[in-house]
């Protein structure tokens, strides 16, 4: 992050009064989820004073239970062990198809926007429950069952629902692998996972373009024996796909065998509903856990308080299945509400900068919920597109994956919300499940560029980094903790408990780490600075920086490298590789310089994908270490920033030599001046 200007946003900031939510939300919807500041401070209060009581109610009020839970809260975080409604026994599939396929089965649940903009397809919660039933059949008969891994693979089409929704249906735990990952994070993650089956399409369309979905995994899978089937849904229906026999099948074949209804199997609240990988600072990526009751309550229950969803709304989640917003707010929370969710397959910018505004004239959406990064680009591309759309059925904006600066913020408020909507910067995380701080409709009023005030249920807290003490009161800066666990905290990492410990309960005991840098200003509220850590956020994607050393190291030609993330006007963030080489002289004219920037570039791409190949890689003779050998990322990032004089104590550097070499590099090879 680029930390002065958030210094100075956040600076700005403390004069604005707190703006309350326009009359005309409720014009458009007279019912109101909560009516004032009063009513989110008397729940507040209630969810952290009396937990039991007040979730409690709130499980028995959003979700339907096959058995009533004995205990709402158990463990702690100091041991490391959170429970929420235990004895209680559910299905998330249940609970977001089949309610609403009684109660309202022509109700329309999913609308699917393609890439192309004259395909469109709507699914009624009747159609819904067909064709999960159908592909809960083909799993069942695979020998599927509650408990195992299916990974799926796919893009943003309805299929990714169902089949999130087939899987949770028979307890089976679903690990989604962004569409935009490439052949080695696919393999890394269905590896991991322990997966023995896996859900994909045999080409994905984005932008105009065609994706090699299946050709990928199959890459992917050649390092995967476990992997007994693959069920593929013909999305281009391409006849050169490569299919492998006895192991790959066609989706549109088999469901045909599997007509009838498939019952939902019926989970402990505490049973995974799903793993979504997600990076950290060290190490591979860390296959969060989310369980079925909490996390399907914190969906429902934020997706109604947060955004203010009636089963009357249509949602419009500008985010991707692979991400965990997508999981929250394109299918769990819209789903739970009994709302319409518009999955859309394509990009902003196809065919052209109108794209969102269409989709949200055409369907009538409600909500519109994007980061910050899209804003930026449709900001710059100018209103013309903008004033061709009706938007006025918007009532909700929401903002997720990065800070929002105010001015931003300001552009989305009076040009797609035209003063009319409740605009809702909202701070969570996939460890988190659901929102951790953002303004409630109707309750919070909001200021620019600040998440607000914490969640229902959310004990949020400043720390001081240097003495480990809670900073009490207000205007305080710090880490950001949480003290308590809330309902759809994620449990545990994948097979790795100790590190889901390591990570987040462990650097300040009895409380949960975030991992971001917040302050909390003399109003109350949350403004969030971004990670303390090494992981970077590139148009709202988390990347770890590790992930991405860790290929580049794999080149013959490297010999060290670090990654770091710098601020990007465009992306929030941008990465940066500083690499070292083994034979320096490899790089001694431009030309050899540009084929393997070239080369490093496309290791990255073809293995994670191309939004993590670095924006810029500069080769150094050394890299800045400390005493005990660790790299100091630190460095680098402030001299790539042009930073240099904010470095400060060098003493604990065991090379501080390398700083003037670092500063010459980079001016050179970057252009950045110190
Ligand atoms: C960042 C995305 C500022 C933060 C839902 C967090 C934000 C990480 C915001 C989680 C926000 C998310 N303001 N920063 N409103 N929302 N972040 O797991 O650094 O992909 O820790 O979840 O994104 O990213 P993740």
């Amino acid at each position: 992050m680029d930390e002065q200007k958030l210094h100075q946003i956040v600076h700005e900031a403390d004069n604005v009064v707190p703006r309350p939510t326009p009359k005309e939300f409720y014009e458009k919807q007279p019912r109101k989820s909560l009516q004032n500041l009063d009513d989110y401070k008397r729940m507040y209060k209630e969810s952290i004073e009396q937990p039991e009581k007040f979730f409690g109610e709130m499980a028995h009020r959003f979700l339907s239970w096959d058995r009533d839970f004995d205990h709402v809260k158990w463990g702690s975080l100091k041991e490391g062990v959170i429970s929420w409604f235990l004895g209680g026994k559910l299905n998330a599939c249940y609970n977001c198809v089949d309610r609403f396929a009684l109660s309202t089965p022509d109700k329309t649940a999913v609308i699917f926007e393609a890439d192309d903009e004259g395909e469109c397809r709507k699914l009624s919660y009747q159609q819904l429950l067909f064709e999960v039933c159908k592909l809960a059949g083909v799993l069942r008969s695979w020998g599927v069952k509650k408990g195992d891994r299916v990974a799926i693979y796919l893009p943003m089409t309805p299929e990714a629902v169902i089949a999130m929704l087939a899987c949770a249906r028979l307890g089976a735990v679903h690990s989604c692998i962004f569409a935009g990952f490439s052949t080695g994070a696919i393999r890394e993650r269905i590896f991991d996972a322990d997966a023995k089956v896996v859900l994909t399409c045999d080409e994905g369309k984005r932008g105009g373009r065609i994706t090699h979905t299946k050709e990928l995994l199959n890459k992917a899978l050649e390092n995967c024996p476990d992997v007994e089937k693959v069920l593929v849904y013909k999305r281009t229906g391409n006849p050169e796909i490569e299919m492998v026999e006895g192991r790959d099948y066609f989706w549109q074949d088999e469901v045909r065998e599997y007509p009838g209804y498939i019952p939902p199997v019926s989970m402990d609240a505490e049973d995974p509903l799903f793993i979504l990988y997600t990076s950290g600072s060290t190490g591979t990526p860390k296959g969060v856990v989310h369980c079925t009751g909490g996390y399907l309550l914190g969906a429902a229950m934020t997706t109604r308080y947060v955004f203010d969803v009636q089963p009357e709304d249509i949602l419009f989640t500008a985010g991707d299945v692979g991400w965990i917003t997508g999981h929250t707010y394109s299918v769990y929370g819209p789903l739970a509400l009994g709302a319409a969710t518009i999955i859309f397959e394509g990009t902003p910018a196809y065919p052209n900068m109108g794209r969102f505004w269409k989709i949200i004239e055409k369907n009538k959406a409600t909500h519109f919920y994007v980061a910050p990064t899209a804003l930026r680009m449709l900001k710059k591309s100018g209103e013309a597109e903008i004033s061709k759309y009706d938007l006025s059925t918007l009532r909700t904006l929401g903002s997720v994956g990065e800070p929002i600066a105010p001015q931003i913020w300001e552009w989305y408020d009076e040009k797609i919300g035209h003063h009319c909507c409740h605009v809702a910067d909202t701070y969570w995380q996939t460890e988190s499940g659901s929102h951790l701080i953002a303004p409630l409709a109707g309750a919070v009023p909001t200021k620019p560029g600040a998440a607000t005030l914490p969640f229902f249920g959310v004990d949020a807290v400043i720390i001081d980094p240097t003495s480990g003490k809670i900073q009490e009161g207000n205007d305080v800066e710090g880490v950001l903790a949480v003290r308590s666990s809330w309902p759809s905290m994620a449990r545990t990492v994948y097979h790795c408990h100790q590190r889901f410990l390591n990570a987040y309960l462990r650097p300040y005991p009895g409380y949960y780490f975030t991992g971001d840098g917040a302050g909390r200003d003399h109003d109350g509220y949350y403004w969030i600075k971004g990670r303390v850590d090494d992981v970077v956020n590139v148009s709202g994607h988390r990347l770890s920086t590790s992930e991405i050393e860790s290929v580049l190291l794999a080149n013959k030609k490297v010999s060290e490298d670090a990654v770091v993330g710098i601020s990007d006007d465009l992306t929030g963030q941008a990465v940066i590789a500083a690499v070292q080489l083994k034979d320096p002289h490899i790089a001694d004219d431009e030309d050899s310089l540009l084929a393997l920037r070239k080369e490093l570039r496309m290791t990255v791409r073809k293995s994670i994908g191309p939004f993590a190949a670095p924006k810029s890689i500069i080769i150094v003779h050394d890299l800045p270490k400390t005493r005990s050998g660790k790299i100091m990322r630190r460095i680098i990032r402030k001299v790539c920033s042009g930073e240099a004089n904010g470095i400060g104590d060098t003493s604990t550097m065991i090379n501080p030599e390398v700083v003037d070499h670092l500063i010459k590099a980079v001016e050179q090879q970057f252009g950045v001046k110190n």
